[in-house]
């Protein structure tokens, strides 16, 4: 089997690779477009984060790529997990693969954990399902999982149950369950937006200290631009379903050619600058029910451009070596 060996493939190909990923929903209102024409990869030991306001497409990008998009959507484009292409295999195969070879950590820790089964037992079971462990290896490993992202006293607490244990705990036990098979991906989305500051920064520290050690490739969705340099390699940023802005970390920041990144990286807060109101994107994101055919950020825009960009979708363009822009007016010059 293909999979059995991805750590053979891994410095070579992307572990997720993403084409021209669209998913169109079906809704009592009309078809929305969550996504449209998204491409990227990530390769082992890196980080993508994935930026953008609420509703820019970013979950709906993922669980689409690993076939958990609702069933009202309808997913085009190709995807590869450690070269195999996912959108054509059977969901039983798509399930297997993705739950041996992807971990996912959600918002909301409670929404993945099981709060009448002790928490050794639910990072112990995906041990027990795909690396054939018995229960009693499965329940050593989870120790020894539990032990890794930071949790003290580990042989005692995976008897516990996890209303014992506190928001940024829980999180850490979510953390263990999708690394308990050693997965290729981990995809984390917003994982610590529901945590105090210092738990924040402590889980950033943890997931990167596992990608170090790991290899594991990592998916950060957040719209926390203060997390991103903390986090990520590279980064993306959508705006209403289609990436508007992508490249290294500190080529984006050092100069953001999106007016809509520029926009982002100014409203975000600064510890150095206290009190005062932030500049904050003025208007509202576009619908998915009626997605406007020239650039999405048009109406907000403060560049504003011309009619070229209200009815003309501006292409994905290098601005310097691996950093892409879509817009005309990259740099924000005048129109
Ligand atoms: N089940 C669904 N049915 C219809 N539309 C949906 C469904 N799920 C998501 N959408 C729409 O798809 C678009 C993209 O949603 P998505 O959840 O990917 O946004 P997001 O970038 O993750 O936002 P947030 O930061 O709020 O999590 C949104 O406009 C959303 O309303
Ligand atoms: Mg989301």
């Amino acid at each position: 089997m293909k999979t059995s060996s991805p750590a053979a493939g891994r410095e070579a190909e992307p572990v997720l690779d993403i084409e021209d990923l669209t998913v169109t929903i079906g809704t009592r209102r009309g078809q929305a477009r969550a996504v449209a024409g998204v491409d990227w990869s990530v390769r082992a030991g890196q980080t993508l984060a994935l930026v953008g306001e609420s509703g820019s497409g970013k979950s709906m990008t993922v669980l689409a790529a690993t076939g958990l998009a609702p069933r009202a959507a309808r997913v085009t484009g190709r995807v590869r997990l450690l070269g195999e292409e996912l959108t054509t295999l059977s969901e039983p195969r798509r399930r297997r693969l993705r739950g041996r070879h992807v971990g996912f950590v959600f918002q909301d820790p409670m929404t993945s954990l099981n709060p009448v089964l002790t928490v050794g037992r639910q990072v112990s079971e995906a041990c027990e399902e795909h690396l054939g462990m018995t229960r009693r290896q499965a329940r050593d490993r989870a120790v020894e999982l539990l032990d890794l992202v930071g949790i003290p006293s580990p042989g005692r607490r995976v008897a516990e149950y996890p209303h014992q244990f506190s928001g940024g705990m829980r999180q850490r036990v979510v953390i263990a369950m999708a690394l308990a098979c050693e997965p290729a991906l981990l995809i984390a989305d917003e994982p610590t937006t529901a945590l105090d500051v210092t738990t924040q920064a402590q889980i950033v520290e943890l997931v990167a200290d596992l990608r170090r050690r790991l290899g594991t490739a990592v998916v950060w969705i957040t719209h926390d631009l203060g997390v991103v340099a903390g986090v990520a390699d590279t980064v993306a940023v959508m705006y209403g379903g289609r990436i508007v802005e992508r490249g290294d970390v500190d080529a984006v920041f050092a100069a953001p050619a999106h007016p809509y990144t520029r926009g982002l990286l100014a409203a975000r807060p600064d510890p150095e600058r206290a009190g005062g109101d932030l500049p904050a994107i003025q208007g509202a994101p576009p619908s998915p029910l009626e997605l406007p055919p020239g650039c999405a950020f048009w109406p907000r825009c403060p560049v504003r451009g011309d009619a070229r960009c209200e009815h003309e979708l501006p292409p994905l363009v290098e601005v310097t070596r691996g950093h892409e822009v879509r817009t005309f007016y990259p740099g924000g010059e005048d129109a």
